[in-house]
This record gives structure tokens, C-alpha cells and sequence, in this order.
């Protein structure tokens, strides 16, 4: 049962209100002085209010790491709209609470089952605690181009080869909506006694509306991280990290968070995920129902439009529902890698996606979107398909010859924590083959990461991400942007 009456309020941002209204000198950080020393083009353009409210932990506020006011009630009421025994608000992105949970679960050497496929942050989760990753593969799309989840089975076969591991992570949803089955994830987990954590970091919204996919607190999820800003309407930075059961140690989590969060926690930022919260159990339901009856608006329109299919891998293996916001349209058949589609859309049609690989655009649809933006986006579809298409079969049975899930290294020949802090040395991309990498590099698609610390690194990754560059696909993570040289671990030492 949800308190209603507490659920209407919003007691951070009545805190901060009344701080702000309090009329003292002020003597203390930010130096900005509640707006008054901020230069005039900012006070221009974003006016003065914003700077007013942004204020450090002043005695009537409270402390994010020891909270005992409006912080504390904040996080009780979202712990009881997100359906989860303790809430912790975070500042510093859902990276902080995936490493958060990583350092509340393992220490050196734990082993950590989790999918090939994790972000970023769960690496650097894996090298701050030095535990041991146990790399399942992810299942993909037939095209190769997208990851999807892992399957029960999966998570089982890595249990039974694995029992002394200290939790399981998963993502859910996947960047594209794809949702796995976690109910039986999370049996399968429980059999062994150990924590179910999840990366949910673009399903902040599932609970809020009966026609989305389970939240993952309520199909059985013991940590749950999510990104509040992605798809409800915090500000950029701000996500919740969840807890239910016995399955955990809140004081272990309360301490890692305070490894990996700033002393000097936004206020604004706080704020704003306390108004979150108020927002979607007072209006959830009826603000997603129009969100939903867009998407579904914008996925017919799309789909008729020659050369145009979006996705709905719904009962494959590693997609067990989808989440009907998300939006991932392949545009190949019009001869168009999704990089070059999401080139034109952004310089020419006046639409921005959330993110290209090379067969596929995905686009984020949320409370904020209006009927407007989706006439505009399919307007889009319609100007690409029949201004920009290029049917070219040479070009599409390039794409076609990627697809690098199924070679991934799974085993690290060294943990990702010792490879990261052992010397290295900068070897060109060739000379590298047979080294360990000391860095993560994630080429887009399929979004997993096929270099990481302690990972070897094969002829075949090498061939596979020249074969990215080639067709203008995007890596992150490299230390050398160009790729020529990458960073191994000195293996004379
Ligand atoms: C799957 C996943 N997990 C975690 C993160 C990190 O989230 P944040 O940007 O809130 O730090 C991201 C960010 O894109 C993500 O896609």
C-alpha cells in the first residue's frame, strides 16, 4: 500500500524551498553565492532560480550520506513507490550504483556472474573490487547487430559450473527495450542463495504501467540500479539504487557508495528525483498510457513505410517482452547504415535518436515526448526513405558478414583488476594479438565490449573492430581514439 498522502509531497524540494527562502549571508560552498556571483550570460540564459536552490548541506537541508530530513523521507516514499525495502539516491549516475553493487557483493577474487554484454560501469565495478567476471554470452539478434539478454539456462549452466559465485548480474532492459525472463533468472538464481542485481538502468519507468514489461524489483530482482534521468524526468545524473529482501547488506552498500559518490551531492539533482517520484505515482499511469499510445502511433506509421521494419524479437531466445517505448528501426534495406541514417536525420531532418549501430536507429520515447515529435519523426522516416534510400545489395552484404558474439572471448587470462593496474606497454593493433589488454574497448554494434582488462586479445577481435572502423562504426573506451596503438600488459614484466 502506497502512503497517498505522503506520496503527494515532495520533501526535498520543500527543504531546499525553504533554505532557499531564508534570508542569511552566506558563507560557505558554491562560491556562486545563491546565483549572485554567476556571470550574466548564464544569468541570462538560465536565470537565477536554478542557482538560488543549488545549495550544499546546509544544517535545515540534510546529508545524502547520513540522512535524518527531507533525504531520508525522499528515500522512504521512493523505496515504497518503486516497491522496494530501502532507496538510495544517487548523484553520480547509475555507473556509481553498479559499481556500488559490485563492491557491496565482492571483494578480490569473488567471482561475479554477469552477461558479456554489461556497461561500462560493471567493468569498472570488476576492477575497483577485484573480483572475478564469469562472462555469459548475451543472446543477438539474427543480424548480428544487437545484443539482446541472457536466458535462464544460461544463468543455470553458469550456476552449476560456478556454485561459490556471490551474485548474478543482468541487464534489463537491454539499450533496446529487450527484456529477458527474469522471473526464472531470479528463481534460478535464488536456488543458490545469492543476490540478483540488476542494471536497470532504462527501465526506471516499467513499474509505473500495467502494458510494460515487469519492473525487475517485482519479478524478483534483490538490488535494482536505475537511471531515472534516462526515461523519467530527472536531471542528467540522477538514478536510484533499490534493495529488497535479506539478500544484502545495506551497510555495505551504504559504505560503497560513499566510495564512489561526491561529498558535495547537487541538490538540484536530489530534487529532481524526489519530484520524479511524486510525478509517476501521482501521474504514471495516465502520462505513460499517452506515451504508449504514441509509440505505438510512431511503430505503425514506421512500419509501413517501405524498406522500414522495426524491431520485435518478443519470444526469441533472450527477448521475452519488449518494451514498447524503445524504438529500434532497421534502416539497411534502404541502403543506409544506421550511422549514415542518423547523420541525415540529425543535419537534415531535424531529429535526434538516442543510438545508431550499423543496421539500426533506436530512439527513446518518454513522458516527454509529444504528438508533434512523433509526426516529425516519422515525417523523418518518410524524407529518408524516399529522399536519402540507396539500394546498394554489395553494401548490405557487408554489414551482413559482422556479427562478432559468437567469437568473443569469454575466460580473462588475467582478473580485469590486475590488468589495470600492472605495467603496460603500447603496442600497434597488430602487434598486439596474443597480449592481454590493460583497456576496455567497446565497439557500437553490437555495444559489448570485446576488449576489457585481463582480456587476450585474438586475431579475430583485431579483424573485427578494423571491420568496424571500416564501416564507420563508433568505439569507445580506447585510449587512442584512431585505434593504431593500444595498451597491453607488459609482458617482459
Ligand atoms: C545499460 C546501462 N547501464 C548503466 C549505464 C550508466 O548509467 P548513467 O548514465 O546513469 O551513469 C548506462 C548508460 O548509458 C547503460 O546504458
Amino acid at each position: 500500500m502506497t502512503n497517498d498522502k505522503g506520496q503527494r509531497t515532495i520533501p526535498i524540494l520543500d527543504a531546499l524551498q525553504a533554505c532557499a527562502g531564508h534570508p542569511h549571508a552566506p558563507f560557505y560552498a558554491p562560491g556562486h553565492k545563491r546565483g549572485k556571483g554567476i556571470s550574466d550570460r548564464l544569468a541570462n540564459l538560465w536565470g537565477k532560480s536554478v542557482f538560488e536552490h543549488d545549495l550544499p548541506e546546509l544544517p535545515d537541508f540534510d546529508n545524502l550520506f547520513a540522512p535524518s530530513g527531507g533525504i531520508k523521507e525522499a528515500q522512504a516514499l521512493a523505496a515504497e513507490a518503486f516497491g522496494a525495502d530501502k532507496t538510495w539516491f544517487l548523484v553520480n549516475g547509475s555507473t556509481c550504483g553498479v559499481i556500488a553493487a559490485i563492491l557491496a557483493t565482492c571483494g578480490t577474487g569473488d567471482k561475479l556472474i554477469l552477461p558479456r554484454n554489461s556497461h561500462q560501469s560493471a567493468i569498472a565495478g570488476l576492477v575497483l573490487s577485484g573480483a572475478s567476471p564469469i562472462f555469459i554470452t548475451p543472446e543477438s539478434d539474427p543480424s548480428g547487430d544487437l545484443a539482446h539478454s541472457i536466458t535462464p539456462d544460461a544463468v543455470s549452466q553458469a550456476l552449476k559450473e560456478h556454485p561459490d559465485a556471490k551474485a548474478v548480474m543482468l541487464l534489463y532492459p537491454t539499450y533496446h527495450g529487450v527484456c529477458g525472463d527474469i522471473h526464472a533468472i531470479a528463481q534460478r538464481v535464488h536456488h543458490y542463495n545469492i543476490p540478483l542485481l540488476v542494471d536497470e538502468a532504462h527501465g526506471a519507468h516499467l513499474r509505473f504501467h500495467p502494458d510494460l514489461p515487469p519492473s525487475a524489483m517485482s519479478a524478483g530482482a534483490d538490488l535494482t540500479i536505475q537511471s531515472t534521468h534516462k526515461v523519467l524526468t530527472a536531471m542528467t545524473q540522477a538514478s536510484m539504487l533499490h534493495i529488497k529482501g535479506h539478500r544484502l547488506d545495506p551497510e555495505r552498500l551504504s559504505q560503497a557508495l560513499q566510495l564512489v559518490q561526491s561529498t558535495s551531492p547537487s541538490a538540484l539533482l536530489l530534487a529532481s528525483l524526489d519530484a520524479a517520484r511524486q510525478q509517476m505515482v501521482l501521474y504514471g499511469e495516465k502520462l505513460l498510457s499517452r506515451t504508449l499510445r504514441l509509440a505505438e502511433a510512431a511503430r505503425e506509421q514506421i512500419q509501413q513505410i517501405p524498406g522500414l521494419s522495426v524491431l520485435d524479437a518478443t519470444n526469441t531466445p533472450g527477448c521475452f517482452t519488449l518494451d514498447p517505448t524503445r524504438l529500434t528501426v532497421r534502416v539497411t534495406e534502404l541502403g543506409l547504415s544506421g550511422f549514415e541514417a542518423d547523420e541525415i536525420f540529425c543535419e537534415q531532418l531535424g531529429v535526434i535518436g538516442e543510438l545508431p549501430t550499423f543496421q539500426h536507429l533506436t530512439f527513446i520515447l518518454s513522458l516527454g515526448n509529444t504528438a508533434a515529435d512523433i509526426q516529425q519523426l516519422v515525417q523523418a522516416f518518410t524524407d529518408l526513405q524516399q529522399r536519402y534510400s540507396r539500394p546498394d545489395a554489395s553494401f548490405r552484404q557487408n554489414l551482413c558478414q559482422l556479427g562478432m558474439t559468437s567469437g568473443l572471448i569469454l575466460e580473462p587470462s588475467m582478473s580485469p583488476r590486475d590488468a589495470f593496474f600492472a605495467p603496460k606497454e603500447r603496442l600497434t593493433l597488430d602487434q598486439s594479438v596474443g597480449h592481454i589488454s590493460a583497456e576496455w574497448i567497446c565497439p557500437y554494434p553490437p555495444g559489448i565490449p570485446v576488449l576489457m582488462p585481463g582480456l587476450a586479445i585474438a586475431s579475430t577481435t583485431v579483424d573485427y573492430l578494423r571491420q568496424v572502423q571500416h564501416l564507420g562504426g563508433y568505439i569507445t573506451g580506447c585510449s587512442d581514439p584512431r585505434l593504431e596503438r593500444v595498451n597491453v600488459v607488459n609482458s617482459k614484466d
